[in-house]
């Protein structure tokens, strides 16, 4: 074999491998399914804090609100502003630090939300929570079509 042919070779597997990569994940369900099973939790914990409610169980939502946070930037690849009716505005790739800030503003609001929820505090918890509907907010209004 040539070392054109296997360069050649070498490629076509990759080429290949990222096509499988990409058909196993669909990046768009899975964010708006996320998003979507974020806003049924945060439901709850509306709930919870109209009843006065006890709020330790909610850390471990707290602490995934964090951790989703932090994989919302890329779970907004380039190439999936289209399709499936995304709702992403132009704005997240235009102003990706931008988009970056807003989700690191969950993440900080959650993280309050979990350290409130642990110390069973819960008129911290009802400002945390306030403040996280506020993080989901203001990120809508700029990069989410209506
Ligand atoms: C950093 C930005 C950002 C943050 C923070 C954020 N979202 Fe979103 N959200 C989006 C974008 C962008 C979409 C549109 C996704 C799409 O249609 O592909 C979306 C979509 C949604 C949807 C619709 C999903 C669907 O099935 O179409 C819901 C519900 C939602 N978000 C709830 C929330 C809640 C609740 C929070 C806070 C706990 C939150 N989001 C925080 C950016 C954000």
């Amino acid at each position: 074999m040539s070392i054109r042919l296997a360069w050649l070779a070498v490629l076509a597997c990759c080429v290949a491998g990222v096509a499988v990569a990409s058909a196993e994940i669909d990046v768009i369900a899975v964010r708006k399914a996320g998003m979507d099973l974020q806003a049924s939790t945060l439901g709850a914990v509306s709930l919870a804090v109209k009843a006065g409610a006890e709020v330790k169980s909610f850390a471990g939502a707290g602490s995934a609100f964090a951790v989703w946070s932090k994989q919302i930037p890329g779970l907004f690849p380039p190439g999936t502003d289209k399709g499936e009716d995304t709702k992403a505005l132009p704005a997240i790739w235009s102003d990706s630090a931008g988009f970056a800030k807003q989700a690191a503003a969950l993440g900080a609001a959650a993280d309050k939300l979990t350290a409130a929820a642990k110390a069973a505090d819960k008129a911290a918890f009802a400002a945390a929570f306030k403040e996280v509907g506020e993080a989901c907010g203001a990120c809508h209004d700029t990069y989410r079509a209506k």
